[in-house]
């Protein structure tokens, strides 16, 4: 069965109090924190510190993206905040084995991810450190766009590599996830859909949002 992923970006934490306990009550598999630095990306993503605010109010999985030119110095931050998945751009760094190594200290699981004009090559070298690879059908940064084709393309390279090789990494998608989107997602061989206004703004409400996805 497919995972879902809730991405919190544009989720209005002044009704946190609806949304929550409607995201603890329904088969999400996580909740997903966007990190931006408006330099890798032209956003400010989420206020970090809301990551610990809710980490006691939720028993739910906690991933984080860093979209920061500067990964490397988020690290402890995000495990001290309740990150349980951490997950950096393979464009934002020269060193990406260390960072993996450093993530995995500090006691997270690793993610790499790819951004829309990356092609799925430029993280085959890495996929046997990492237990997740991230495929971004969007340009990182925004919540509510048009997911790009594209992506499809690189979720059936990554699959293919993954199957051949037998390594233990799942492929996440994330921008523009809605339920058409995520079917496509799914046939071509993506284990995670991370989905923020294909929920939020789902008109059947977010429980029904995500019992659709998961029934992929
Ligand atoms: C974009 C973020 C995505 C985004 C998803 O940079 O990483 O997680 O919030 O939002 P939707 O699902 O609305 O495209």
């Amino acid at each position: 069965m497919v995972k879902v992923i809730a991405s919190v970006l544009n989720a209005d934490f002044s009704k946190k109090k609806e949304w929550l306990p409607q995201l603890n009550e329904s088969e999400i598999d996580g909740i997903q924190w966007d990190i931006m630095d408006n330099k890798y990306v032209p956003n400010t993503g989420i206020e970090k510190q809301l990551i610990g605010e809710l980490r006691p109010q939720t028993k739910l999985f906690f991933e984080s993206h860093l979209m920061v030119v500067d990964p490397e110095n988020y690290l402890e931050e995000m495990a001290e905040l309740g990150t349980q998945l951490l997950i950096f751009h393979i464009e934002t760094t020269n060193n990406p084995k260390n960072i993996i190594k450093e993530i995995n200290d500090f006691g997270m699981s690793a993610g790499i991810a790819i951004n829309n004009k990356t092609p799925a090559e430029k993280i085959f070298p890495h996929l046997d450190k990492v237990d997740l690879s991230l495929v971004m059908s969007v340009e990182a940064g925004f919540g509510g766009q048009k997911f790009n084709p594209l992506a499809l393309e690189k979720i059936s390279l990554l699959r293919k590599k993954i199957d051949e090789e037998a390594i233990a990494c799942e492929i996440e998608v994330d921008g523009g996830i809605k339920f058409e989107t995520a079917k496509e997602c799914v046939k071509a061989g993506a284990d995670i859909l991370v989905s923020g206004t294909g929920i939020f703004k789902h008109q059947k409400g977010i429980k029904e949002a995500i019992k659709e996805m998961k029934e992929l």
